[in-house]
């Protein structure tokens, strides 16, 4: 026998040991190459052909290839055999892997202003406030005409408000997306009798904009409408209603001001959170312009022509009424320099509420 026939014997014998011993494909394989491949074993043995004599060439090349056979189908044998073995391993073990950590789902929440919105429509509420709705695209009309503004009014100007062609809608009755919530207390006084505390809150429109006026921005409404309401009422409600929403030391100060459906009428500011006197910042403040102060809402009692307007007699009746910027009190809620910010939709900014 040559030595070739010896060495594959060993060879053969060897493998089917070390076979015997690998428990996982990977390692099997490499086994496979360590012999077959092409710097394996046997082709380093093949190499030794060249000084087998002539004529046991053929019966040497012949037991080349049967050794090259019996360890393909002995690697074929094992392989199926492993595979089984864990395949049985799978289908017998748990079919979940409970210990495999779950994959992350991004979870969103409601954006700030519609979580302050609903925040201050809760403070209303605990006082005594029933909610109701009103519609963006809404009657000229109810906008402006019921509440007593002059038809020459800067207000019902083109150029700041938005007109709306409603597809199948009265032709003789203009819309236009809302410029403020007071709509509702046309709509509700209109259908309703008093008395009535009502709030509201929703979208409202205008051609604004800068760092404390969006073109698009949210008001709550209130009103209460009852016999014998005063100012006095109108001071309390709103006052308690700053100092729940801010903490009892902000300070709150009301300022006469000018809405044609109120008589007298009057605005609301709150102290502003971005500047302070102490440390000289309020100078230079660019959301409360150096005042201290930034503007919530406007208010007063309610003016007689709109109360006739929607069919209540003021000889009775009186109330009181108020909207207020939403924006403008997440603005200082949570110190928001810019309003703009509110709608950029930057999950920076938003993941923050
Ligand atoms: C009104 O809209 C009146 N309807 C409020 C009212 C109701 C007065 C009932 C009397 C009785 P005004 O235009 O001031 O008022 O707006 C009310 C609040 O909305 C402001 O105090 C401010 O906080 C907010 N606001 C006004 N314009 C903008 C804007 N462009 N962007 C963000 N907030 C605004």
């Amino acid at each position: 026998m040559t030595d070739i026939l010896r060495d594959l014997d060993a060879l053969r014998a060897g493998f089917r040991e070390k076979l015997a011993q690998e428990s996982d494909e990977a390692s099997l394989r490499a086994l496979k190459a360590e012999l077959l491949g092409k710097k394996g074993e046997l082709t380093a043995l093949l190499r030794g052909m060249a000084s087998v004599p002539a004529e046991q060439r053929k019966a040497v090349g012949e037991a080349v290839n049967a050794a090259r056979e019996a360890i393909e189908l002995l690697f074929t044998e094992r392989l199926a055999a492993l595979q089984a073995a864990e395949r049985a391993r799978e289908l017998s073990g748990s079919p979940l892997d409970l210990t495999m950590p779950a994959r992350p789902v991004p979870r969103g929440h409601r954006h700030p202003v519609m979580q302050v919105k609903d925040e201050i429509l809760d403070i209303f509420k605990q006082l005594g406030f029933q909610i109701s709705w009103g519609p963006e695209v809404e009657f000229e009309a109810n906008n402006f005409e019921k509440l007593a503004f002059p038809p020459d009014h800067p207000a019902t100007d083109m150029q700041d408000t938005f007109w709306v062609d409603v597809a199948g809608g009265p032709s003789n009755l203009r819309t236009l997306l809302r410029t403020h919530t007071s709509p509702v207390q046309v709509r509700e006084m209109t259908s309703h009798s008093p008395p009535l505390a009502i709030v509201s809150g929703g979208a409202v429109y205008r051609r604004d904009d800068d760092v404390t006026h969006s073109p698009m921005f949210h008001q709550v409404e209130g009103f209460y409408v009852a016999r014998n309401v005063s100012f006095a009422e109108l001071k309390g409600v709103l006052t308690a209603f700053v100092h729940r929403l801010y903490g009892d030391d902000v300070p709150v100060r009301f300022r006469p001001s000018y809405f044609p459906f109120v008589e007298p009428g009057a605005e609301v500011d709150v102290g502003c959170v971005f500047c302070s006197d102490a440390d000289g910042t309020r100078e230079a403040c660019r959301v409360c312009k150096g005042t201290g102060f930034l503007e919530v809402l406007g208010c007063g009692m309610i003016h007689p022509e709109v109360f006739r307007h929607c069919r209540i007699d003021p000889e009775i009746y009186t109330g009181f009424a108020f909207g207020l910027g939403v924006e403008r009190v997440a603005m200082l809620r949570y110190g928001i320099p810019d309003i703009r910010l509110l709608f950029e939709n930057d999950p920076r900014f938003l993941e923050q509420f």
